[in-house]
């Protein structure tokens, strides 16, 4: 089948790579010509394991291809998929001025049959509004159809969960597109959800803002757990065990980040709020997983006393291990802390460095070093940001020997505590 990306970032760029990969003839479109320049180049601008290696491989057998050409997307894919950014406007919502420009261009470069898709994670009700534009401006007698179709894409392992999805969900109310869709997606061989639009865009913010609330719990758990003397790890398995539950995202540590759970909460509630629910239940998310970030922070004062002038090391910057990406990240706001106290903050990131150098004034007082014991070299504690593996593997018998202090936050709960102990560390893990 001909496909059209619209939109090139994480989400696009994954689809678009592996569609082809699938067997289709994909044309990956972006307004950014520096991104289709590299991408032509068989670069990924993006770090995502076995990305750059899907779109050589595709690019090299004709499957994938680059514009920057909005009309060239609608000449050539039968389904065009909207895949552009939907960033939080001032007051939180999701600002829809992509999905509008792309959508009436799309319209107005229409010439015959096209199914247009919305995977950008948009607030309910989005896809009736993409209709009613197309609507507008579209030649008369030319048909289509719009279609959600949202992405459950981790980052890290976003080929992996496009292969190998728990579910496909396709929200439309005609039978033309829906029957195109599930023969796209057929060859997945994975349950396929066929929905109207409003339910599938529903879908989408109800299970990210699920997932969110459910690292929240267990981290609001892990503070009882401080508390009281209890271990969270053995409470997430001891209630992750109930299939009612799940063991999944029950990972207490120092709050998620990224570019879609925080966006995405927000949005809802700020989609709730406009359709009169005022959804309170997620306004303590966020309020949560503000607060976990702080609890670094609370930790290191009450043990190192003033912070100014202490040299503290971070493990990890990225919002998650295997990828680059920094957006969101707990690690802005615990540098900036440690920053407004005037600590001599030190950092190493695997792959999240280059960027981090860019996120910002706090990011560029940062001393960053090449492996992780240089940062370990006269601190007076470690951080453990993000759960790498590298940071697994330590010798941490060197990092103890480093140390000025052999203090250890461990902020993803990687080590075992009994261990660090007996190494003669000062352990604080989240919740044990
Ligand atoms: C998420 C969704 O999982 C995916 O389906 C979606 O459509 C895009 O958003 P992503 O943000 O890439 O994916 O990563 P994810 O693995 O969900 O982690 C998000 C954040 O939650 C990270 O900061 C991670 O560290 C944190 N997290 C995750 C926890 O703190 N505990 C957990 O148990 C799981």
């Amino acid at each position: 089948m001909k496909i059209s990306i619209v939109g090139s970032g994480y989400v696009g760029l994954v689809t678009g790579a592996c569609l082809a990969e699938l067997g289709h003839e994909v044309l990956c479109v972006d307004n950014d010509t520096h991104k289709i320049e590299e991408l032509r180049q068989g670069r990924s601008p993006i770090y995502e394991p076995g990305l750059e290696e899907l779109v050589r491989v595709n690019a090299r057998e004709s499957r994938l291809s680059f514009s920057t050409s909005v009309q060239e997307a609608t000449a050539h894919g039968t389904i065009v998929f909207i895949c552009v950014g939907t960033p939080p406007g001032p007051d939180g919502e999701a600002d829809l001025s992509f999905v509008e420009a792309v959508s009436r261009e799309i319209a107005l470069n229409m010439e015959e049959y096209r199914l247009v898709v919305e995977k950008s994670t948009v607030p309910v009700q989005t896809g009736q509004w993409v209709q009613r534009t197309i609507a507008h401006h579209v030649r008369s007698g030319v048909e289509f159809d719009v279609a959600s179709n949202p992405e459950f894409l981790r980052e890290g392992s976003a080929i992996r969960d496009f292969m190998h999805p728990d579910r496909v969900v396709i929200g439309t109310s005609s039978d033309r597109a829906a029957s195109l869709l599930v023969k796209l997606y057929e060859p997945l061989n994975a349950p396929l959800l066929l929905t109207d639009i409003n339910s599938a865009e529903l879908i989408k913010h109800s299970a990210n803002a699920f997932l969110a609330l459910k690292i929240c719990f267990i981290n609001a758990v892990s503070r009882i757990c401080e508390k009281s003397g209890a271990d969270v790890v053995r409470v997430a398995k001891g209630i992750g065990l109930d299939r009612r539950i799940g063991v999944d995202f029950l990972q207490a540590g120092i709050g998620f980040g990224g570019s879609c759970f925080p966006k995405d909460v927000e949005a809802f509630i700020g989609i709730s709020s406009k359709l009169g629910y005022d959804f309170k239940l997620l306004r303590e998310v966020l309020a949560i997983n503000q607060e976990q970030r702080q609890v670094v922070l609370t930790k290191l004062e009450a043990s190192l006393g003033d912070l100014a002038g202490k040299r503290i090391g971070l493990l990890g910057l990225t919002f998650k291990p295997d990828t680059d990406d920094l957006r969101n990240a707990p690690s802005l706001d615990i540098v900036r802390l440690l920053v407004e106290r005037d600590a001599d903050v030190r950092a190493y990131d695997p792959k999240g460095m280059e960027r981090a150098r860019g996120a910002g004034e706090a990011m560029e007082v940062v001393h960053y070093c090449d492996d992780p014991y240089e940062v370990a070299e006269n601190a007076d504690a470690l951080v453990v940001v993000t759960e790498w593996d590298v940071f697994r593997r330590l010798d941490l018998q060197r990092i103890h020997g480093a140390m000025r202090r052999p203090f250890v936050i461990d902020g993803r709960n990687i080590y075992d505590p009994a261990r660090m102990r007996r190494l003669g560390f000062e352990y604080h893990g989240v919740g044990r």
